[in-house]
């Protein structure tokens, strides 16, 4: 079943897709602005393809999560914003990525099919690209939508990307990865290896539902049933990454496999072994899929994103 996705999900994942892409070349800025090739540079990493699974999330949420009216019969100037709000995402995790991959950090040389950013460009313009996507993101988030209505929707999710991303979110999980690597696991492993999945992919997996939420008007009962969903949702994604690097192989993920292993990386096949970790994949995912049936409506389009995220082959 590994790979295979249901003809409903696959329709919405492509139409959202397509929205996505829009909204990524609407925000991002035009190859020949004046500084060097840095917008060439964040142009390449973010066009390069990718899943967008976290706008798609976004997405998601937003319509488990809005009452009166579906995402399709919102106004063209409505839609427009949240979409863009929504590939803001996208820019965060592009960010993340470029950095990850650059030699102090990963160290890989192939991401999403492609030469990695820093060997297209260099290490110094990856870096700034990086970091003019994550600041491309929080602008982006802070002007949508448009109107004084919409003033606190932003702030909040300003908020929310700040501190999914930052010492408590994704830059605070891949300080640990790095410190984790090398070491022989500890009776304490389980706990840390929880913690950097946690906060390096989870954090910002349940911002980009918390904020497809707080864009819907979500209420604080409605709001913390998505963020326990977005919690396991984001250690399943990255259990299912540990495992993709140990079973596949580079030309289907778009990316090295068997780095894991190579940097000894604490990952969940490293501690309980492929079938270990598939247990314990199946397991989040069972939680998940729980989590999902708590919210809005139906539940039924996160519960198919987390069976998704958890049997994906790339
Ligand atoms: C890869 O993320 C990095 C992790 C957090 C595991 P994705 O698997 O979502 O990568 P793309 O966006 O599809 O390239
Ligand atoms: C990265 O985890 C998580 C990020 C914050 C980017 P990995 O290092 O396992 O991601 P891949 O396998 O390189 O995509
Ligand atoms: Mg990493
Ligand atoms: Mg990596
Ligand atoms: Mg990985």
């Amino acid at each position: 079943m590994t790979g295979a996705v249901a003809p409903e999900l696959a329709q919405f994942l492509s139409e959202r897709r397509q929205a996505v892409e829009a909204a990524l070349a609407r925000i991002l800025p035009a190859e020949d602005v004046a500084e060097g090739s840095l917008a060439a540079a964040m142009r390449y990493s973010v066009l390069a393809g990718g899943k967008r699974l976290r706008p798609i999330l976004f997405l998601a949420a937003f319509e488990e999560c809005m009452e009166e009216k579906s995402y399709g019969a919102l106004d063209s100037e409505r839609l427009a914003d949240l979409d863009e709000a929504a590939a803001a995402l996208e820019l965060f995790h592009t960010y993340s990525l470029i950095h990850d991959d650059l030699p102090c950090m990963d160290d890989d040389s192939l991401r999403r099919g492609r030469p990695t950013c820093h060997v297209i460009f260099g290490e110094a313009l990856a870096l700034l690209a990086g970091d003019a996507l994550q600041t491309l993101g929080f602008e982006v988030l802070a002007t949508r939508p448009r109107g004084d209505a919409s003033a606190v929707t932003r702030a909040e999710s300003v908020a929310v990307a700040a501190q999914a991303i930052g010492l408590s979110g994704m830059a605070g999980g891949q300080a640990l990865d790095l410190a984790a690597c090398g070491h022989t696991p500890g009776p304490d492993a389980l706990e840390r290896l929880r913690e950097i999945h946690a906060k390096k992919t989870g954090r910002l997996i349940e911002a980009a539902l918390l904020i497809g939420a707080l864009h819907a008007g979500a209420g604080l009962t409605l709001r913390s049933a998505v963020s326990r969903y977005g919690d396991l949702l984001g250690l399943l994604f990255q259990i299912a990454d540990d495992l993709l690097d140990v079973t596949s192989d580079s030309s289907t993920l778009g990316k090295t496999a068997g780095k894991d292993d190579a940097q000894s990386k604490l990952t969940y096949p490293a501690l309980f072994g492929v079938e270990g970790a598939r247990r314990e994949l199946e397991r989040t995912l069972e939680e998940a899929l729980s989590a999902a049936r708590e919210i809005a409506r139906s539940g039924t389009i996160l519960g198919a994103l987390a069976e998704y995220a958890a049997h994906r082959d790339r």
